[in-house]
């Protein structure tokens, strides 16, 4: 019996493959089919955070994005792989080009995603693939040549008197489809070679959106622009209008509420409307490219965003369509193969946008940001504050190296840009396993502190039985990530701050009965020095600090780079 099965199974996978099965049908079975122990990377819900969980486990990315061509060649990157392991990253994002793969229709060459998994696992690192294809920057420059050269079945955007930009038009159905092919080729050989989960997510395309004019003015885009709503987005609209975010809501509000009628009747008459129309293009575009790819293996995909900058006034001053956070509803309604909707944060306010770019659930993952002391506090409040799942600098490789290629990394080469930054990175993986424990228990917190641009000097927080104050200390940015590991035990990093207790309610003061310092080993709290006396009194003048329920002391971090601490209250 147990033969004849056999027999049987051995006779469907021929006739399957005589006849070309399509993804679709079994996709379940690939996904299962991965060669592993572990259920493949994915995102869960934990508490209130999404994590990444690889081989099992919830999963902190400590990254960092190669510049845009690095990857494209394996010899390239053989002097830059020490430079990751000593900058304290655990992940790479690293660009994989829909030309580089297809150079002739039809016909692969995946040895650069070969080469990057194999040295990425070497060097025990995780790779996030980013797929450069329909666009980069928005701009078409990542296709292959058979792909630029062909016009007419690849149509791009047009301008209002007809004339063609560089960016493949989102009307064409075939270009949607052929990246997806490509695409989805691509996560085939992913699955089929990545046994051991090096891979764990993928970015689709890169800062998509429409330069120039706030909407396409290809023939057909006119078209459907002064055609009704999709009724599936309609539908979307009105099933989810109590969560919708409010640039959307007060739009279409403003407009009647309307449930029918083309873009202008149902959103109003301007660049918003132009706007919501592009992204929910962009939205389907590239949901057929993210389904394609999941069909073939369901890594956790996010799309990154150029955001608005202050110097903006249109959509099309900043990509229209993109992801940005005004358009979030029209990505989820079109993108449902799209699970995170990312900022670049180049901008100084990074808690603020941060902030606005995790509203309604949408998973932290932030691809493209700063390094250096500013980076230190970014990754911190994100992992802290915001549930993050990774955080990456742009440009990783070249942060701090004075010599581009002397494949040597000595400590010589890390500059002050980077020192600090690898610090905490470092701090942070050892810690990781508990950051992770406390983000899904809801027992963690982070300050990002600055002293202008934007000014936060200080931030409190309640946890559990305590009001704990973050504040800035001496320098210009500087952190504090506060896990509460009892109710009366706190354990922090920090970096250029003070932090100070008081008891929740009218009366009481929270005094310092214990504090160490240490950090954590394999896991494992390691304590080192007894911290008491000035490294923690921060005041004498009791009564003074009795007026404000302080008790006078707390715990003190400098700019260097501190151990962290642990601390037991006492009230009294
Ligand atoms: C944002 C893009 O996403 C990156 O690929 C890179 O071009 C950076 N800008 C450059 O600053």
């Amino acid at each position: 019996m147990k033969h004849l099965f056999c027999i049987v199974t051995v006779c469907l996978y021929a006739l399957c493959l005589t006849c070309g099965c399509t993804e679709s049908s079994d996709t379940a079975d690939r996904n299962a089919a991965v060669k592993s122990d572990f259920p493949i990377p994915h995102l869960e819900k934990r508490g209130n955070v999404t994590q990444l969980i690889v081989k099992g486990e919830p999963f902190m990315a400590l990254a960092g994005e190669l510049h845009n061509s690095s990857s494209s060649s394996t010899e390239y990157m053989k002097n830059i792989w020490p430079r990751l392991k000593a900058t304290g990253l655990n992940t790479v994002l690293a660009v994989i080009s829909w030309e580089q793969i297809e150079p002739e229709e039809g016909k692969f060459d995946f040895s650069t995603v070969d080469d990057l998994i194999r040295d990425a696992r070497k060097n025990d690192m995780k790779v996030v693939i980013l797929w450069f294809g329909s666009w980069k920057n928005g701009i078409t420059s990542y296709v292959p040549v058979w792909v630029q050269k062909d016009t007419k079945r690849f149509p791009l955007i047009q301008t209002k008197d007809g004339k063609n930009l560089n960016i493949l038009s989102t009307m064409g159905e075939e270009s949607a489809k052929a990246d997806a092919k490509a695409y989805a080729a691509m996560m085939k050989h992913v699955r089929e070679i990545d046994h051991d989960q090096t891979v764990i997510m993928i970015q689709v395309e890169n800062e998509v959106g429409m330069h120039g004019y706030t909407r396409d003015y290809h023939p057909q885009a006119v078209e459907k622009f002064n055609a009704n709503v999709p009724d599936e987005l309609m539908q979307y609209l009105i099933k989810n209008k109590a969560n919708l975010l409010p640039e959307l809501r007060e739009a279409w509000d403003a407009a009647g509420g309307k449930t029918s009628g083309n873009w202008e009747t149902v959103f109003g008459v301007g660049d918003y409307t132009d706007e919501l129309f592009m992204a929910w293009n962009y939205a389907k575009y590239m949901n057929i490219i993210a389904a394609a790819g999941k069909a073939e293996y369901a890594l956790p995909t996010f799309v990154n965003t150029w955001i608005v900058q202050p110097q903006d006034n249109h959509p099309g001053d900043y990509p229209s369509g993109g992801p940005q956070a005004q358009n979030h509803d029209m990505w989820r309604a079109g993108a449902p193969n799209i699970d995170i909707l990312s900022p670049d944060i180049y901008l100084p306010d990074y808690p603020g946008i941060l902030t606005t770019y995790s509203r309604n659930g949408n998973p932290v993952f932030v691809p493209e940001s700063a390094a250096g002391t500013n980076g230190a506090a970014n990754a911190v409040y994100t992992f802290g504050e915001k549930g993050g799942i990774g955080y990456s600098p742009f440009g990783i490789e070249s942060r701090g190296y004075v010599s581009s290629n002397t494949g040597i990394v000595t400590a010589a080469d890390a500059s002050a840009d980077i020192a600090p930054f690898t610090f905490t990175y470092n701090q942070l993986q050892s810690a990781s396993a508990e950051i992770l424990k406390h983000q899904a228990a809801g027992t963690i917190h982070a300050a990002w502190l600055k002293n202008a641009n934007p000014s936060i000097p200080s931030a409190s927080f309640q946890m559990g039985k305590y009001i704990v104050k973050a504040s800035l200390r001496g320098s210009s940015i500087g952190y504090a990530l506060i896990m509460m590991d009892a109710e009366d035990q706190f354990t922090v990093m920090a970096r250029d701050a003070e932090v100070t207790f008081e008891p929740v309610g009218e009366t009481g003061i929270a005094g310092l009965a214990k504090v160490q310092e240490g950090d954590f080993v394999n896991g494992e709290w390691v304590a080192e020095r007894w911290l008491n006396g000035d490294e923690i009194q921060l005041r004498y003048d009791l009564l003074e600090a009795l007026k404000i329920r302080q008790s006078g002391q707390g715990l003190r971090f400098g700019s260097g780079n501190n151990k962290m601490q642990r601390v037991w209250l006492v009230n009294y």
